[in-house]
């Protein structure tokens, strides 16, 4: 476990970069996926502003029905926010479909684009991938037009790989 979790001043890839070390020390030190998702959350909330960063996890639909998945809502920061997301809907369910990252400039653009807060203008969701299956997604919004690019991508998804 990080004894401490810290701030830096510099450009998005100087952040990611420090924070790419946070997250190896606090995911070291813990084996509970629900536990590090929550810190994951945390620190990409206090580095960045975000408006809105969290996990969905891909679970069972119900108990009796072992066959179906659907995203849950998971750890996160940020403002109340949808608990169910279906395979294939918004942004969360299409990355998890295509089992790829999705980076939405402006969310009034995506087709199917589902509104949890009314506040939230452009997007990028990472598949949490165990053993080439998509377990889980990581979804941030931001309050501006365009905040998501290749560097996002690329250092969001070496987070997720450290889950
Ligand atoms: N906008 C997402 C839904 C989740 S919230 O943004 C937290 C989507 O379209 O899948």
């Amino acid at each position: 476990m990080a004894e401490s979790f810290s701030k830096i001043e510099g450009t998005k890839e100087d952040k990611y970069q420090h924070l790419l070390s946070q997250v190896k020390a606090v995911v070291e030190g813990e084996c509970d996926m629900i536990a590090n998702m929550a810190n994951v959350a945390s620190m990409l909330h206090e580095t960045f502003g975000f408006w809105w960063t969290g996990f969905y996890r891909v679970l069972p639909v119900s108990s009796a029905e072992k066959g179906e998945q659907t995203l849950v809502l998971g750890p996160f920061q940020g403002p109340l926010a949808c608990t169910r997301i279906k395979k294939g809907k918004g942004v969360c369910g299409s990355a998890w479909l295509r089992e790829e990252t999705v980076i939405v400039p402006d969310v009034d653009m995506f087709p199917g684009h589902i509104a949890c807060s009314s506040l939230s203008r452009s997007e990028i969701v990472v598949p949490v991938k165990k053993d080439g299956q998509v377990i889980a997604v990581l979804d941030i919004d931001s309050k501006e037009l365009a905040t998501f690019d290749e560097t996002d991508k690329e250092y969001l998804e070496a987070i997720s790989r450290l889950l």
